[in-house]
């Protein structure tokens, strides 16, 4: 083949974030699952608590690794910017128009970041990915009583004369009663968002992933390559070539 050139596309954070992500994505889902099925897997209460420990530990990876990434976003490198994530700004529609008329014709355009329908599904990732890490964090608060609100949460149900920092969860009796069951009602969207947020981010994983192989099949660009090396090869001149430079 001729005409093939290296570009570096992908800088070191948005590597390490996406890996880290995936692993963080790959235990919290294995043991969310485990939460979730607890009464069939015969877990314990004791068992219960030692599975949501392991699982906010990692969900604190993960959200620190998320909010990195949302940092980067404004002051990493050209790919790596809201400016070449989010959907919109100057001629959009028609680069979204010339991507599905290349597609469709076997002559897709080729572009060092995100093609324009890439960057819907990025910004609808990152955006499930933070639901699910703010509803996580105040799960891990109203569960736990873990940081960052845990300490409010606490002081809120408490039992009176009870210091809040030796509440132990799901000891009922260290809490107030009225407080705790206002607590729970506080509590209840978060876990809904969290519930339904896990099988929306498993649909949008499997399509991210078929997107990327049929991708890297119609128009190359080793995509998955690119997430390791951080270079993209291509048999044309990007489209989004203007923007990075
Ligand atoms: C990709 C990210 C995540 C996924 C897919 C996920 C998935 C799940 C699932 C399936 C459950 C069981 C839901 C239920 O019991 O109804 C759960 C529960 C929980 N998650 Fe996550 N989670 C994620 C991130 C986080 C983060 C970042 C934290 C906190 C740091 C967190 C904290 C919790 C807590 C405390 C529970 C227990 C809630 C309860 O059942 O009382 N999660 N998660």
């Amino acid at each position: 083949m001729t005409g093939l050139k290296a570009y570096v596309v992908w800088d070191a954070s948005v590597r390490w974030f996406h890996w880290i992500n995936l692993l963080c994505m790959l235990g919290l889902i294995s043991v969310g699952v485990a939460i979730l099925n607890d009464e069939a897997l015969g877990v314990t209460s004791d068992g219960k608590i030692l599975l949501k420990t392991v699982h906010v530990s990692i969900g604190y990876v993960f959200a620190a690794n998320l909010l990195w990434r949302l940092v980067w976003a404004f002051i990493g490198g050209p790919h790596a910017r809201w400016r070449a994530i989010l959907p919109g700004g100057r001629g959009y529609l028609n680069e979204v128009r010339a991507y599905i008329a290349g597609f469709r014709g076997g002559r897709p355009r080729q572009y060092l970041g995100h093609n324009p329908l890439g960057r819907i599904a990025v910004t609808c990732l990152l955006l499930l990915l933070l639901a699910q890490a703010v509803t996580g964090l105040v799960l891990a608060g109203t569960d736990l009583f873990y940081p960052p609100i845990g300490s409010w949460i606490a002081g809120w149900v408490a039992a009176p004369g009870l210091d809040p920092a030796s509440l132990v969860p799901y000891a009922k009796e260290m809490y107030d009663e009225s407080a705790y069951a206002a607590m729970r009602a506080f509590r209840k969207p978060f876990i809904t968002v969290h519930y339904y947020g896990f099988y929306v981010l498993l649909v949008f994983a499997v399509i991210h992933i078929l997107a990327v192989v049929v991708t890297e099949i119609r128009e190359g660009g080793n995509l998955v390559s690119a997430m390791f090396s951080g270079k993209k090869i291509l048999s044309g001149p990007p489209a989004d070539q203007a923007e990075a430079d």
